[in-house]
């Protein structure tokens, strides 16, 4: 474990570039470093936050604990049978940079998942997802710490309890875990997705008829920059609220009264709205609060345009809900971890 620092900024640690402060912070490299400084915080009685990339999380105010920022790396193939390959990488491991290794390597199944932000212990947290994967569709187990014990557990893909953007991690395992690395399972031969109507849209456009896995990275990563705003350049945490999910009737009589509605119906007969739509159909976009503003390309995503605290979010993301409720009768919920 490398040394304790006290008193350090956060800034540059979360992706909205929030400012807030530690009071104790490491980093560390190895499950033996997480495991001193875990028992070093039990000792203490400090509170633990374990940051990855910082980019799901809205940090509301200073820390009074133990900042963990895991650095741990290595991508592992455990094993390839005529079916699928097998895949283990170290929680620090930065997502994207894993998509890219795999896909190098013909071990395909990640790539719609490509340029999320973050690291590959955060992932299972939130059950990452984008154009039309979930990473509960690849995931097989996981290894972490608990924190209360001290033990190493083995967590399978029903014991994390994922669904859309949740899992136990949010729930009831919330804090009991510090995730050490990410086994997934890559089958060999699967057909590339292409269901999500911006990649089908882009591969047209491209004359691509027979994609290839590299063929949807190269859709979604371009998809991605022209929508989503790069956090090296401007502050944000991806969308900022989940995509609500109403019963069809709800649906039905939404899109009666409001015309163009967006929504992807779900296999038990729910529909989920697009948020974005929602937001952007308010007229929220460019709208903002203090430093904290809608982003003009994707309602769903809010940013900090330079000096923005973590109330100018907060109440941004306020008023953003209650005019959607007012307006539709639709609840928003925020999608990044507050702490
Ligand atoms: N839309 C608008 N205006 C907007 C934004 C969206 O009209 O300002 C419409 C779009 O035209 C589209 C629909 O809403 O018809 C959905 O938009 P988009 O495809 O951009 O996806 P999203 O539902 O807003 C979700 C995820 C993203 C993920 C994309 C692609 C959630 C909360 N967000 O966004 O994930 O990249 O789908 O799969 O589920 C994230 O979680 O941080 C994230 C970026």
């Amino acid at each position: 474990m490398s040394a304790i620092e006290n008193n350090v900024s956060l800034k540059r640690f979360n992706t909205f570039a929030l400012e807030a402060c530690a009071a104790h912070f490491t980093c560390c490299a190895s499950p033996d470093d997480v495991a001193q400084a875990v028992a070093l915080a039990r000792g203490k009685g400090w509170r633990l936050l374990v940051l990855g990339g910082g980019s799901n999380l809205l940090l509301t105010g200073d820390f009074p604990g133990l900042v963990l920022r895991m650095e741990m790396r290595g991508i592992e193939l455990l094993a390839a049978d005529a079916d699928a390959f097998l895949v283990r990488a170290a929680a620090g491991e930065n997502w994207h940079d894993l998509v890219m290794h795999a896909l190098d390597r013909g071990w395909n199944g990640l790539e719609n998942l490509a340029l999320i932000p973050g690291t590959v212990g955060a992932a299972p947290i939130q059950n990452i997802g984008a154009y039309g994967v979930e990473l509960d569709s690849v995931f097989v187990s996981l290894r972490a710490l608990d924190v209360a014990s001290g033990e190493v557990a083995e967590l399978d893909r029903a014991a994390c309890a994922f669904a859309y953007r949740d899992s136990i991690f949010k729930h009831g395992a919330a804090g009991r875990y510090v995730i050490l690395d990410v086994t997934f399972r890559l089958p060999r031969g699967r057909a590339p997705q292409v269901g999500y109507a911006d990649v089908r849209d882009w591969l047209a456009r491209h004359d691509i008829a027979h994609p290839c896995a590299r063929d949807v990275a190269d859709a979604v990563i371009a998809i991605r920059r022209a929508k989503l705003p790069d956090p090296a350049t401007i502050g944000n945490a991806g969308s900022f609220f989940k995509n609500p999910i109403v019963t069809g009737e709800r649906f039905s009589a939404l899109a009666a009264a409001h015309p163009g509605l967006m929504g992807y119906a779900q296999a038990d007969g729910h529909v989920k709205l697009a948020a974005g739509w929602l937001i952007d159909r308010a007229g929220w976009k460019g709208k903002g609060i203090g430093g904290a503003a809608v982003y003009e390309r994707q309602a769903l995503v809010l940013v900090n345009t330079g000096q923005a605290s973590a109330g100018d979010v907060i109440g941004l993301a306020q008023a953003i809900r209650d005019d959607i409720r007012a307006r539709y009768g639709v609840e928003l919920e925020p999608e990044p971890v507050w702490v």
